[in-house]
């Protein structure tokens, strides 16, 4: 902690600092003139057909954009794929034998390297296989796995024959991998018999089991062997099978990629919402490519030779954006890790950029502030000079944060991308150009060309610079996602009916007066735990499924590493009494129910909740409560006594 309060100091001496592009990466970097975003502002729809021209087409498009908010179509009549843009394409080169996938194993020694060719053959028998299971054009595949070539593998294949798939993070419980099954009435599920997570066997063969107790719509089950020794593993009779029988018995035969309309589903991810339950956002093929492909190549600046690594699960947005779709599109050598970043000690990021001489590094603030809370002797004992570019995404990223990752990491040197962008986004949308960009610490810049961001107030109209208000987006953008899967009128009631014609993001920002926008975080009931959404009613209709809880709410209170940290307050069914060992057990419930990052840090048991006469609870009061705060207004509150109860509970808790 020490390096983090001197890292606050020094943050403050460097408030007005600003980070100009080195002459050096100027001249070299792809984009290096201001020119772009006038060509790309004043002729959108140019733009974008010309940053199409770095796709293969099967059948050319014929109109970039149509349609009106909330439902948008991109590259209209044209036919591509996206597996064949990633793999295929690049065996005609000198790529075929260059390293697309990196893989390092959370044991040190594990370490795998594709090629391109590699990774072709392997597609090809994995998509080989899906078709020979029954899975056709328009089926959904859900993939439960953790952070191994396989999960890319199937993912390539899926988009290989047009079966969209649904990948949901491999921390996820039982309950929500089944949720998210059946929304999607998937037909498949490719999972592995674990997954190595500190040094421990994460049982997702065990949890997938669970979770089919509850989908009739699965009906395969395509098992990797890759952290449990198979004799071990329960196979269910006719459902179940092993990932390398069916690859061998694909052998050499080959699927061609199918030529799929623009438009034709890619993936559904889920995120969190305002509701209890998550929302999977669709994204579709022609336009995910280009604004994923566009965006990996001008945001990284990447080259060739470059070898690049997000470090984020593949679980979630920012793994398929820019792990997979963004990169492999490219032809780049994209690096994957299995495992935590302490294992099997702390410098083991710094070990892995010094093994590959990385040259690119993805990540998240919350992990930055884990870093200079262990400490830059970590880092310091690791030659990172190959590095030249550095990113961060997920969630503001405080400015000493910052600093300490440009100065420890970067060698005061390199440039910073801090990306903000969402799933519904499916690309980064406000970042610096890092050839062009003049940052500073804890800013995300400007919108990305083309991009129109502003910053408005409760009628939707533009606040001016130094005001706070709500982030929208003007105009729409290749890779935006579709829709809501199953729910049109969720998808337009949620980011489209506040402001006709805008795409509200849930999030607050604001311009300086030079126009920077920073972000300021969500402005629903969503939570931004380590970088993570979780939804505040997910969790509290987790806690309200034990038996012994009669009501709950839960908010987000401020954290040094995490950002932000769950803090629950329940209220027991009457009768019940409170103990230290119920605390624990309903924390535990909370993990079982969705997965062990929504467990709460602070539980508080109190015998009511602070509601507003019409029975709302005031979450506001909650939040000033646990952040010592003194309460905010409490003229609606209905019951003051209430306050005073809740405020003596939480204090007895504290101690
Ligand atoms: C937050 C992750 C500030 C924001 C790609 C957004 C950020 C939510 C940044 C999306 C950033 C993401 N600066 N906040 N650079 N990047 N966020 O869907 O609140 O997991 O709405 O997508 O993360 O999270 P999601």
């Amino acid at each position: 902690m020490e390096e983090l309060k001197k890292g606050t100091i020094e943050a403050l001496l460097h408030e007005e600092r600003r980070f100009p592009p080195g002459e050096a990466f100027r001249a070299q970097a792809h984009w290096n003139d201001k020119g772009i975003y006038d060509k790309a502002g004043s002729d959108l729809e140019s733009f974008w057909a010309e940053m199409s021209e770095s796709i293969d087409w099967f059948t050319p498009w014929e109109k970039v954009l149509e349609g009106e908010a909330p439902s948008f179509q991109w590259f209209v009549g044209g036919k591509t794929n996206v597996c064949y843009n990633c793999v295929d394409r690049h065996l005609n080169t000198w790529r075929k034998n260059k390293a697309a996938i990196i893989w390092e194993g959370e044991k040190i020694h594990d370490r795998r390297v594709l090629t391109y060719q590699d990774l072709y053959r392997n597609v090809n028998r994995c998509a080989v296989a899906l078709k020979r299971l029954g899975i056709e054009k328009g089926d959904r595949v859900t993939i439960y796995m953790g952070m191994i070539p396989e999960l890319v593998i199937a993912m390539l294949a899926c988009a290989r024959i047009g079966a969209p798939h649904t990948v949901v993070f491999g921390g996820f419980s039982p309950d929500a991998l089944r949720d998210r099954m059946n929304d999607c009435q998937a037909k498949m599920l490719i999972t592995a018999d674990g997954a190595w997570r500190r040094g421990n066997r994460v049982p997702l063969k065990e949890n997938a089991d669970e979770a089919l107790k509850g989908c009739p719509s699965i009906k395969k089950v395509l098992v990797v062997n890759h952290a449990a020794d198979a004799r071990d593993v329960e196979m269910e009779g006719y459902r179940d099978v092993w990932w390398h029988r069916e690859m061998d018995r694909s052998g050499n035969e080959v699927v061609e990629p199918e030529p799929l309309d623009s438009e034709h589903p890619l993936y559904i991810l889920y995120t969190s919402g305002t509701t209890g339950k998550p929302k999977g956002l669709l994204h579709t093929t022609g336009g995910y490519l280009v604004g994923t492909h566009t965006t990996t190549k001008y945001v990284f600046d990447l080259k060739d030779n470059d070898t690049y690594w997000c470090a984020a699960d593949i679980g979630w947005v920012t793994g398929h954006s820019y792990i997979v779709y963004g990169p492999l599109s490219n032809g780049a050598t994209s690096v994957m890790y299995e495992g935590a970043p302490n294992q099997p000690h702390k410098g083991r990021f710094w070990q892995i950029i010094e093994r590959n001489q990385i040259n690119i590094l993805y990540t998240a603030p919350t992990a930055i502030r884990a870093f200079m809370a262990w400490g830059k002797e970590f880092p310091e004992k690791f030659d990172l000079s190959s590095l030249r570019l550095l990113g961060t995404v997920g969630e503001p990223i405080n400015p000493e944060a910052w600093i300490w990752y440009r100065k420890y990491i970067g060698y005061d040197e390199t440039p910073i991308v801090d990306t903000w962008w969402q799933t519904e986004t499916g690309m980064t949308l406000i970042t610096p150009l890092p050839g062009i960009t003049e940052t500073k610490p804890g800013s995300a810049t400007f919108p990305f060309p083309g991009i129109e961001a502003d910053v408005v107030d409760e009628e939707g109209v533009s606040v001016p610079h130094g005001k706070g208000g709500y982030l929208v987006l003007k105009k729409p953008w290749p890779a935006m996602a579709r829709t809501i899967w199953g729910d049109d009128q969720r998808w337009q009631k949620v980011y489209w009916d506040k402001f006709p014609g805008y795409y509200l993001t849930g999030d607050s920002a604001r311009r300086d007066e030079d126009g920077y926008f920073w972000i300021l975080g969500r402005v629903d009931d969503v939570l931004n735990v380590a970088g993570h959404r979780i939804g505040t009613m997910e969790v509290e209709s987790a806690l309200v499924s034990h038996p012994d809880v009669a009501e709950a709410a839960v908010i987000g209170i401020s954290h040094e590493i995490k950002g932000q940290a769950i803090a629950a307050f329940a209220v027991l069914v009457s009768g019940k009494e409170g103990s230290k060992a119920l605390i624990e057990t309903l924390r535990k419930h909370v993990a079982e129910k969705i997965g062990a990052i929504a467990r709460p840090d602070r539980l508080f048991l109190t015998h009511e909740l602070p509601k507003t006469r019409s029975g709302k609870i005031m979450r506001r009061l909650l939040r000033d409560i646990a952040e010592g705060r003194i309460l905010s207004d409490t003229s609606t509150l209905a019951d003051s006594d209430v306050l005073e109860q809740i405020k003596e509970q939480y204090e007895e808790g504290e101690k």
